[in-house]
C-alpha cells in the first residue's frame, strides 16, 4: 500500500505540527505585554523584578531561578526550563500547573498567549 503523502497534505501536516509560539505575532505580543503583564513584570535588561520576576530571557531559563526574592517555594522546586509549551500552560492557569504558584493572573485566549510567547522569545 502506498502511504506517501501528497505535497499538499505534507504541507498541511507541517502547518499543524508547527509549535504554538510560531503562530504568535510578536508585535501584538509586545503591546499585550504592556497592558497585561507589565503591571507586575519588567522585561528591561538589568532591572529588578517588581511584584513578579524580570522576564527578560525567560525562555530557556529554569523556572524560579532569577534573582527575584519572592518566588513561591513551589515554583522554585518545579525546576524545568521555560519553553513555549510550558509558558502556554502557565499562562492558562499558573496554579493549575504549579499548585501554590503566586501569579494570580491568566490569559484564557490562546491568541493572546501565542502573541505574548512570541514576544517573550524576542526578549533575550
Ligand atoms: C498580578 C501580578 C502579575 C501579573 C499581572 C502577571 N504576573 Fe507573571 N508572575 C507574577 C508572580 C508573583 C510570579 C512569581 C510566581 C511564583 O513564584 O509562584 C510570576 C511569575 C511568572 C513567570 C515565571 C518566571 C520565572 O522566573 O520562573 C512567568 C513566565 C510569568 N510570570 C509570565 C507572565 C506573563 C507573560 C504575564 C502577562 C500575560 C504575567 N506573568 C502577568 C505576577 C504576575
Amino acid at each position: 500500500m502506498k502511504t506517501l503523502l501528497t505535497p499538499a497534505a505534507a504541507l498541511l501536516v507541517a502547518a499543524i505540527a508547527t509549535p504554538a509560539a510560531a503562530a504568535g505575532d510578536a508585535t501584538k505580543g509586545a503591546a499585550a505585554f504592556k497592558t497585561k503583564c507589565q503591571i507586575c513584570h519588567t522585561i528591561a535588561a538589568g532591572q529588578k523584578g517588581m511584584i513578579g520576576p524580570n522576564l527578560r530571557g525567560v525562555i530557556g531559563r529554569k523556572a524560579g531561578s532569577s534573582d527575584f526574592a519572592m518566588y513561591s517555594p513551589q515554583l522554585k522546586a518545579f525546576g524545568k526550563p521555560w519553553n513555549a509549551a510550558l509558558l502556554d500552560q502557565w499562562l492558562t492557569g499558573p496554579a493549575k500547573m504549579v499548585p501554590g504558584a503566586r501569579m494570580a493572573f491568566m490569559l484564557p485566549a490562546k491568541a493572546d498567549r501565542d502573541d505574548i510567547i512570541a514576544y517573550l522569545a524576542t526578549q533575550k
